[in-house]
């Protein structure tokens, strides 16, 4: 199996928690007029400052008026202690800017063990209900391997459907050269329409699974990911 740089760099970027998902905090000015949680409730979750309207455990948090929740869960089972919300881990928030930066707990992929049989990891966001939206001027769609149709399907009435496709040309060496700019050879981006609250990043047209991919061999997977715009230019 050739290595991929950008998998080994992706792979690092997850594991040290620098591909950022930057999500933005709505009714920031309101969330910070709230009076603050009573006095014995944690204020960092290991070395992440979780400040109010956030909080950790039951009565920490705000409940918002619009039904947000602002509940964070601190997983004691690591050292130092993580803080997590869903499927994100929160790696540090800034109300006065209104940004909360998370990483993946799991990013989403598509193997293939032959030309026709694969298996494939799909993933949702649903921020419906929660003080968030994704991030657009922060983040973008990325996407790596070859011959791949990366996807997001939007918005909670699914109108929004954009994604992109990277091919290699029969050879993973020549495809992603270092420091070669993310321009469809083995790489793939595309920017994300604003207002997003919910998506889902899938594979194929339409999740159609019936597609051959002459790439396998040479690059069985594919992943991809919305994330900080300047980690993968
Ligand atoms: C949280 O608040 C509710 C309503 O005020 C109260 O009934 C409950 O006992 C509180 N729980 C804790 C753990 O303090
Ligand atoms: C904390 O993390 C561990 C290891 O990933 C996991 O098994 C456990 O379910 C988590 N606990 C909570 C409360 O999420
Ligand atoms: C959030 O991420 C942005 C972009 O990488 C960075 O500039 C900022 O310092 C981060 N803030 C926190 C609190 O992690
Ligand atoms: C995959 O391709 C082989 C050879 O063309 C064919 O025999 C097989 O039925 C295909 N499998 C699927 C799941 O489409
Ligand atoms: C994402 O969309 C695909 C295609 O519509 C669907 O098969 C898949 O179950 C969805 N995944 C999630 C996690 O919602
Ligand atoms: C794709 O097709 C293969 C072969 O029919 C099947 O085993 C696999 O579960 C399918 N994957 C998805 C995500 O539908």
């Amino acid at each position: 199996m050739a290595t991929n740089k950008r998998v080994v760099e992706l792979e690092r970027c997850m594991l040290i928690g620098v591909c950022l998902l930057l999500l933005c905090l709505l009714h920031t000015a309101e969330a910070q007029l709230m009076q603050h949680p009573p006095a014995d409730c944690p204020e960092t979750c290991g070395n992440i400052a979780i400040p109010y309207p956030f909080g950790i455990g039951n009565n920490c948090s705000l409940l918002g008026p619009a039904g947000d929740d602002f509940t964070v869960v601190c997983n004691d089972s690591y050292n130092p202690p993580r803080p997590f919300r869903g499927d994100y881990e929160i790696t540090g928030i800034v109300l006065e800017e209104g940004v909360l930066n998370a990483s993946y707990t799991a990013v989403p992929y598509i193997c293939y063990s032959s030309p026709n049989t694969s298996q494939q990891f799909t993933m949702s966001f649903d921020l419906a209900g929660s003080p968030f939206l994704i991030s657009t001027t922060g983040n973008k769609f990325t996407a790596i391997g070859c011959n791949t149709l990366a996807m997001i399907i939007g918005k909670e009435d699914m109108t929004y459907f954009t994604g992109c496709i990277s091919y290699c040309g029969g050879d993973v060496q020549k495809a992603a050269p270092d420091g070669s700019p993310c321009s469809g050879l083995g790489c793939c981006q595309t920017e994300l329409t604003p207002e997003l609250s919910f998506l889902n990043v899938t594979w194929g047209v339409d999740g159609h699974n019936d597609t051959t991919n002459s790439a396998w061999d040479y690059s069985p997977c594919s992943y991809a990911f919305i994330a900080d715009k300047n980690w993968y230019t």
